[in-house]
C-alpha cells in the first residue's frame, strides 16, 4: 500500500504504470470508509491493474459549514481497511491546498438540468463542488476507468455528463448499492444512528421495494400520495423528498413511456442525519 499526499509523485508513479500498459482505476471517496466503498474498490480491482482510492473531504460540495466540520476524518482506519482488501492499492490523500491552491471555490457547471432536481434542489451548489473536484481528480490522475456508487445515483449521472461535456477520456462505471442486513443503504452517516434508529431507517428501503411493486400497476400520482402517507407520523423518519424520475434525464415522470427506464428516490431525515436511497423500477 502506498499513500501519496502530493500529486507530483503520484503522477510519476501513474506514468510508470501506464508505460507498462497497465489499466488505471480510480475510486473517489471522502474517506470514513465502509463496506459500500470497499465494494467499489473490489469491482475496480477486478478490471484494473492499478487501483487508486482518493480520500479527500471536499469543502466546496458542502452547503453547510457545520456538516463539513462534523464530517468524520479517519485516515488511519481507512488505510487499515484498504490494506485488508489488497496490498497493491494506492491511496491519494491530499490537502485542500494541494488540490485547490489558495482559491477554494467551485467552477460553475451546466449539467443540462441534472443538477436542478432532488439533491441539487435541496443542497445549493453541491454539484458544482462535486463537478469541480471530480474534474480535478480526473485531470491529475488520468484514470482509464472511474467507479461511482448508484447509492448517489444523481451524482453518477452528473459525472457521466461531466465527462461527456469535457471530453475527458475516462470510462465511468456505476456500482450497485451495498446494504446492511436490514436493507438500509450503507453510509458513513449510519454510524450516527443508534440501534433503534438504524432499525427504523430500514423503512426507507422497505418503502422503495413496495414502490417498485406498485409501479407495475399504479399511477405515479397514486404512488406519490401513498409514500407521503407512509411517512406521515413515522416515529423517526421525516421525508424530505420522494421522486420517480427518468433514469437518463432525472426529469420527474409524468406518464410512463415505453422504452424509458425509471428510478424512485428518497431523501429522509433522522433528526439532523440525512439519508438517501434509490431503486430501479424497471429494467435498465
Ligand atoms: P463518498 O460519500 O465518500 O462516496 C464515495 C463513493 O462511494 C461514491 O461513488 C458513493 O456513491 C459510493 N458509495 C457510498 N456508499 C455506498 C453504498 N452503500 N453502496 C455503493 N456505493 C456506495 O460521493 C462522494 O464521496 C463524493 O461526492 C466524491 C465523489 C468523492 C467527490 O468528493
Amino acid at each position: 500500500m502506498q499513500v501519496f499526499k502530493e500529486k507530483t509523485p503520484l503522477q510519476a508513479a501513474i506514468k510508470a504504470a501506464k508505460s507498462k500498459a497497465e489499466t488505471i482505476g480510480l475510486v473517489p471517496t471522502m474517506g470514513a470508509l465502509h463496506q459500500g466503498h470497499l465494494s467499489l474498490v473490489k469491482q475496480a480491482l477486478e478490471v484494473c491493474d492499478q487501483v487508486i482510492i482518493s480520500i479527500f473531504v471536499n469543502p466546496t460540495q458542502f452547503d453547510n459549514p457545520n456538516d463539513l466540520e462534523k464530517y468524520p476524518r479517519t485516515l488511519p482506519e481507512d488505510i487499515k481497511l484498504l490494506e485488508e482488501a489488497s496490498s497493491n492499492l494506492w491511496v491519494f490523500a491530499p490537502t485542500a491546498n494541494e488540490l485547490y491552491g489558495d482559491n477554494i471555490s467551485s467552477e460553475q457547471f451546466n449539467f443540462d438540468g441534472l443538477e436542478q432536481v432532488m439533491e441539487g434542489k435541496h443542497r445549493k451548489g453541491h454539484f458544482d463542488g462535486v463537478g469541480t473536484i471530480v474534474k480535478r481528480l480526473f485531470e491529475i490522475i488520468t484514470p482509464h476507468k472511474a467507479f461511482f456508487g448508484e447509492k448517489d445515483f444523481q451524482q453518477l449521472q452528473i459525472v457521466r455528463k461531466l465527462t461527456e461535456k469535457t471530453g475527458l477520456p475516462v470510462e465511468i462505471i456505476g456500482c450497485p448499492i451495498l446494504r446492511e442486513d436490514n436493507g438500509l443503504a450503507r453510509s458513513s452517516r449510519n454510524e450516527r444512528l443508534n440501534i433503534n434508529e438504524r432499525e427504523k431507517a430500514s423503512f426507507i428501503y422497505q418503502t422503495l421495494l413496495k414502490v417498485k411493486e406498485l409501479f407495475g400497476t399504479k399511477s405515479a400520482e397514486y404512488i406519490h400520495n401513498w409514500v407521503k402517507e407512509q411517512f406521515t407520523n413515522h416515529p423517526v423518519l421525516k421525508l424530505e423528498y420522494f421522486e420517480i424520475a427518468d433514469t437518463r434525464t432525472l426529469e420527474k415522470i409524468n406518464r410512463k413511456r415505453k422504452g424509458n427506464t425509471y428510478r424512485a428516490f428518497i431523501a429522509a431525515y433522522v433528526d439532523d442525519i440525512r439519508l438517501i436511497d434509490n431503486i430501479a423500477l424497471n429494467n435498465e
